[in-house]
């Protein structure tokens, strides 16, 4: 149990966390950053979020997460961590590099959703003051709208930064095509692109498939891989079947029938290969992303302290030797 009145833990930068340069850029991110898509909405208890997130900035994760429509329901999971940051983290602000996101659908009508101008700006606005704080570290574009000029969507970008309502910038979900001339717009407009954020695992290799990978970092841009347990399915969390508090149980994000006996047979084997290493399935997982020095950071989420503590083992091993990169390619591609 957190005390009520929240002090850091001194040691909190000597636990273990280990923090990557992000692009060419000045910023440094742990490893491990800590994603509140699910979980820390206002379904989920306010005393069980409030523990995870101050336990994982304990533990040295400086960087949260988040998006306008975090939840369930959307925007609650901004005004979660507006609860925490008032009450426990306002201290600690210039310690703290927190992201939000807009581009999915946020409210009704014509401007809660996709790339203009008037939707990022506002939604920023409101995310703000759902979070209680007077910035943002990173605001993304959340992902590629194709029908709105793409000019719109990235000055608006470069508009919010200078405005100071966000430090950097970043995109989310975009395409190799539109990505480069989202880099080089930024690029040109004095607010190169912070971060690319993107789907990333064992399970899903579109980034290195498609050269995003590399296109950031030829950009100068930093990678952060989101989803690197692929929801859940690459943990010990359904070896034995589903548990009814998981998230495949709510049958959303995570669909029951994506769970197939084939799928099942590759996680035991991925299950064993972590074995071997000395790692849980999720510490194996995490360790596959991040042992790619493209990665600046994986986006974890958790539904509990002993899940975050068992991912935070996993920077102590991001080595893979050949052969254990061959087995899993064989298993997974
Ligand atoms: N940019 C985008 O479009 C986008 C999209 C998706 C996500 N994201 C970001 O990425 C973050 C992470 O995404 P994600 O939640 O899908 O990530 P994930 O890390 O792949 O999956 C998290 C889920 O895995 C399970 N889990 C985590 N650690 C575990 C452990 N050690 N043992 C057993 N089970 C464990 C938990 O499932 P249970 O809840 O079932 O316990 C947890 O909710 C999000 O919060 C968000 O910030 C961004």
């Amino acid at each position: 149990m957190i005390n009520p009145v929240y002090t850091a833990d001194k040691g909190r930068y000597d636990s273990g966390m280990k923090y990557r340069r992000c692009g060419r850029s000045g910023i440094m991110l742990p490893e491990l950053s800590l994603g509140l898509w699910q979980n820390f909405g206002d379904t989920a208890p306010l005393a069980r979020s409030r523990e995870m997130i101050l336990h994982a900035f304990d533990r040295g994760i400086c960087h949260f997460d988040l998006a306008n429509n975090y939840g369930p329901s959307y925007g609650s999971a901004e005004s979660t961590f507006g609860a925490i940051m008032d009450k426990d983290l306002k201290p600690y602000r210039d310690e703290l590099f927190i992201s939000t996101k807009a581009g999915y659908d946020m409210w009704p009508g014509p401007y809660g959703d996709h790339g203009s101008r008037k939707y990022l700006i506002s939604s920023l606005d409101q995310s703000l003051k759902r979070m209680k704080v007077d910035y943002v570290d990173i605001f993304y574009s959340h992902r590629y709208d194709p029908d709105t000029p793409l000019e719109e969507t990235m000055q608006a970008l470069v508009d919010i930064v200078r405005s100071g309502k966000a430090l950097y910038a970043g995109i989310s979900n975009y395409p190799v095509e539109a990505a480069e001339y989202a880099y080089n717009y930024l690029r040109y407009h004095d607010t190169p692109c912070l971060l690319h954020q993107l789907k990333y695992s064992i399970l899903h290799r579109v980034p290195e498939n498609e050269g995003l990978l590399q296109q950031a970092k030829e950009a100068g841009s930093g990678f952060i891989a989101f989803s690197p347990l692929a929801q859940g399915l690459l943990t010990d969390r359904y070896l034995g079947g589903i548990p009814e508090d998981s998230r495949a149980a709510r049958d959303f994000t995570l669909k029951r029938s994506s769970i197939t006996a084939e799928l099942m047979e590759k996680l035991k084997k991925l299950d064993e290969i972590a074995s071997d290493r000395g790692q849980s399935l999720a510490q194996m997982a995490l360790s596959w992303v991040l042992k790619d020095d493209l990665v600046t950071s994986v986006i974890v989420g958790a539904s509990s302290i002993s899940q975050l503590d068992d991912n935070l083992q996993a920077v102590q091993n991001t080595d893979f030797c050949e052969e254990e990169i061959k087995i899993i390619n064989d298993l997974t591609i």
